[in-house]
């Protein structure tokens, strides 16, 4: 079982995403890292810097094949050899809606533009792949003639596409069983997501025989997108027992790198890389995570094979054994009536509809505690950030980090980027920052800012932080340093124990 990769093609469809050629070298380089075997990186006739991008990503990988898309025309075919790609796709609406609407072609005459182009583009690339657009509404008998006709001319490979995602798993599999059947080539599929059922419906083509299955990197693609990739992969892989080639453990970065360029974040429930996936709040799961993972988790699938983490979060029902953990995660040990007024305050918290985070629960086990006004290992001492329209945001921070005074210095894509980076570089020991979130607490240009921030270090330690102010840039400091001071204590360094 091969995946095809779309995210550079179909998922850069999705309104508003436009990637870079840098981008879209980086984005196939991690995808050949993740081990898909062909990535196709655009559509070559669409523009000159189209072209530029192919070429660049045929340049840059050689680990994975190279697809580039053509209409069933001679010169889009011949835009993508001059990129160097080693597989061609050819395309061509075969139901009659769109054959009569968009490109105005009889039925005959899409059957000689297919044998005409096919051959002409297998006589450029040893692969092509021949895509019977909305075939999923397409007449059956001329499917199977225009499939023939892709074949006889000299497709390697025949996709199935369900184009406006209109298939179900029961009628998928009966078509693909169908095509396998039919058509003397390896088939492929390409399922769209308009009902949901984009991986469901791709998974099912598999049952029936498909060779190939057509993914975006978190389901981008026109309109509700694509089958998704570390869904389709990890359900073939773990449920099915397939070998797809994946190395799933590069999952998650995958999704964040693509998540990143695409400026669209991933939801928080999103299967296998949302940060939920492997999050437990409520006592009753989070006590039986703690006794052992499998009672609420599939087991098949663990975080760590995707390159994720497993957190116990904390809530309105967090329970008394994920607490305990968390507090005993950092040398704290509240006995049981301080644990019963740990618990009644965050659930206080929690019921106001306000998200608790790792630093909230340990301030108020401090208090409750009688370790309130300790100084923590790290404080602000100033901060300075400059920003212009001709020149970078700039900052500089004076840490006072275990009793001595650090400065750091950073330029930015904007000011808290910049105060970031810069606090970042006060610290001996690496930390990642891995989420950063703002929200509005009230409206106005006086706005209170709200950011909460999660950072990791080379252990695996994981916390968040939050902190509010009227200036984004202080707000975004303090939930910083607050994240970076958990890091401390949990390492040991000092306050608390
Ligand atoms: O959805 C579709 O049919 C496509 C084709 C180009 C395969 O994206
Ligand atoms: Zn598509």
């Amino acid at each position: 079982m091969t995946l095809f990769d779309t995210t550079l093609r179909d998922g850069e469809q999705t309104p508003g995403v436009s990637f870079t050629v840098d981008q879209k070298v980086e984005i196939a380089r991690q995808l050949a890292a993740t081990g898909i075997g062909t990535i196709e990186a655009g559509f070559p006739a669409s523009s000159a810097e189209e072209r530029e991008a192919v070429q660049a990503v045929a340049r840059a990988v050689d680990s994975a094949r190279i697809c580039g898309l053509a209409r069933m025309r001679r010169d889009d075919v011949d835009a993508c050899t001059a990129c160097g790609v080693g597989m061609i796709h050819v395309f061509v609406p075969t139901s009659d809606i769109q054959r009569e609407y968009t490109i105005k072609k009889s039925r005959q005459e899409v059957l000689d533009a297919t044998a005409e182009v096919v051959a002409y583009a297998r006589e450029q690339v040893p692969h092509v792949l021949f895509s019977a657009m909305d075939a999923t509404r397409t007449d059956r008998d001329y499917l199977a003639e225009v499939c023939r006709a892709a074949v006889d001319a000299g497709a390697t490979t025949v996709n199935i596409p369900d184009t406006v995602g209109v298939m179900t798993p029961t009628a998928m599999k009966e078509l693909i069983a169908w095509a396998v059947k039919e058509v003397k080539a390896p088939i492929d599929v390409h399922c769209h997501n308009d009902f949901g059922l984009a991986v469901a419906n791709t998974l099912a083509a598999v049952e029936a025989g498909a060779a190939q299955v057509q993914v975006t990197v978190n389901g981008m693609g026109e309109r509700a997108g694509n089958a998704d990739l570390a869904q389709t992969a990890m359900a073939l892989e773990a449920i099915y027992g397939i070998e797809t080639g994946v190395v799933s453990n590069r999952l998650l970065e995958t999704s964040r790198l693509v998540s990143r360029y695409a400026g669209i974040s991933i939801p928080p429930g999103q299967p296998v890389v949302g940060e939920n996936a492997f999050s437990h709040e409520s006592g009753i799961h989070a006590h039986g995570i703690i006794e052992h993972p499998d009672t609420f988790e599939p087991g098949i699938m663990t975080p760590e094979m995707v390159g994720h983490r497993r957190r116990l979060k904390l809530g309105k029902h967090a329970g008394r054994h994920a607490v305990r953990q968390m507090l005993a995660d950092v040398h704290m040990q509240p006995d049981d009536a301080a644990l019963d007024q740990i618990l009644a305050k965050m659930k206080a918290i929690a019921s106001r509809g306000r998200r608790i985070t790792d630093a909230d629960l340990y301030a108020i086990a401090e208090e409750v505690m009688g370790m309130a006004g300790v100084t923590p290992a790290v404080g602000l001492r100033d901060i300075a950030v400059f920003t212009g329209t001709h020149s970078m945001p700039t900052a500089s921070v004076s840490l006072i980090v275990d009793g001595a005074e650090k400065v750091g210095c950073s330029t930015g894509n904007g000011p808290v980027d910049a105060a970031m980076k810069a606090i970042l570089r006060c610290l001996d020991e690496p930390v990642h920052l891995k989420e950063f979130a703002v929200e509005s607490i009230s409206g106005g240009t006086d706005a209170i800012g709200h950011v909460t921030i999660t950072v990791e270090d080379r252990a695996g330690h994981i916390f968040d932080a939050s902190a509010s102010s009227d200036d984004i840039v202080i707000a975004s400091v303090d939930a910083m340093i607050n994240a970076i001071n958990l890091l401390q204590r949990v390492q040991g360094a000092k306050t608390g124990e």
